[in-house]
């Protein structure tokens, strides 16, 4: 298969038109068979669900190119059943998880040539969504849904790639509220505009967002989960029933346990105790692990001891184990590399 003449290596995070996408409909109580597409444009009904109740969901995955040429995904079960509880908790019907499986296998292997190739630092990012396509005025949910997965090659999230980044604490709220922090609805995105546009004009790479109720615990970014390291090698990572429940953050900590032999602590993590950590990142599927050198709390600095120039030890540790299983050059624990081809 011949790939696309694109730099690989220098590709940042944004969108690129592939030639295919998966879409299939829900009409009548059930989805239809779905297809690949190339039209990358959709035509809508002014009054749909998605335009005037932001009635959509997401999910984000990536295809890797293995060292042997196989392409592979990373739990992308977790995906599927992510996605349903986005759905459900917006009143849409899931999509089923076999299917989302399938219709990713589909999609990835129509779009072969802009999967980027092994140790090229490029991967294809994979967007499945979902929204509400019929008219609807009162505040209600649709009854017709289109379900869709584009792809796009990606690089690093971060400008300047695996350097430690500067984040700043937000006095935003990272999502919607009443009890919608857990799930991947565009609308959480769309309260995270703000505060990152903002962020951004003051020079940080990314919010801290606290719990909107105490603001004295750490929760997430907008787009990525937090780990820290305590000095004596622990991992630590925040639980609340408010942030994602990243798929990376979850395989981070077995791989700090099983493979590492590190210590690992899911719990709540109070923003005073950060001062005392030794590394600090961010983790997702778009930030992989991303090194965060300093923190900065309304103008007084928390800097990590690791530094600004490179990941900490554990940090990269953590990166090197995790990257490893994804591009098969490290073996992964069962059922977490999907085959595509
Ligand atoms: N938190 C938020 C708000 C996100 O958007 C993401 C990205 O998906 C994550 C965390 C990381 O989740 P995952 O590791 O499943 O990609
Ligand atoms: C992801 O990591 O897949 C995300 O969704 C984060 C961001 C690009 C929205």
């Amino acid at each position: 298969m011949e790939k696309k003449d694109i730099d690989w290596g220098n590709i940042g995070f944004g969108y690129m038109v592939a030639d295919y996408r998966y879409v299939s409909y829900y009409k009548d109580g059930k989805w239809d068979d779905g297809a690949i597409v190339s039209d990358p444009n959709i035509t809508l009904n002014e009054c749909a669900g998605v335009f005037q109740y932001a009635q959509t969901v997401f999910e984000g995955l990536k295809a890797y190119t293995t060292e042997d040429g196989h392409i592979v995904c990373f739990r992308p079960d977790l995906n599927a059943s992510r996605m349903v509880d986005s759905a459900e908790r917006l009143v849409m019907p899931p999509f089923p998880e076999d299917r989302f499986l399938d219709a990713v296998k589909q999609v990835v292997k129509a779009n072969e040539a802009w999967v980027p190739p092994f140790g090229s630092g490029a991967t294809l990012y994979i967007r499945p969504y979902m929204m509400g396509i019929n008219p609807v005025i009162g505040v209600k949910p649709a009854d017709e849904y289109m379900f869709r997965i584009l792809v796009t090659p990606v690089g690093p999230y971060f400008k300047g790639g695996a350097k430690p980044i500067t984040i700043k604490v937000s006095d935003y709220d990272r999502a919607a509220p009443r009890g919608t922090g857990d799930i991947k609805a565009g609308l959480n995105y769309a309260m995270s505009l703000r505060p990152i546009v903002k962020a951004h004009e003051e020079g940080f790479a990314e919010n801290m967002y606290l719990d909107s109720g105490s603001r004295t615990k750490v929760e997430e970014t907008g787009g990525a989960n937090f780990i820290f390291i305590t000095k004596d090698g622990t991992l630590v990572t925040p639980k609340s029933d408010s942030i994602l429940p990243s798929i990376t953050r979850r395989s981070i900590m077995v791989v700090a346990e099983k493979y590492l032999g590190m210590k690992v602590e899911h719990r709540e993590v109070y923003f005073d105790e950060l001062k005392d950590f030794a590394e600090c990142g961010l983790c997702g599927t778009a930030a992989v692990i991303s090194p965060v050198g300093k923190i900065n709390d309304h103008g007084k600095e928390i800097c990590f001891p690791a530094g600004m120039e490179e990941m900490g030890p554990y940090t990269k540790k953590l990166y090197d184990t995790l990257t490893g299983i994804q591009m098969g050059t490290i073996e992964a624990p069962e059922g977490w590399i999907y085959t595509i081809d």
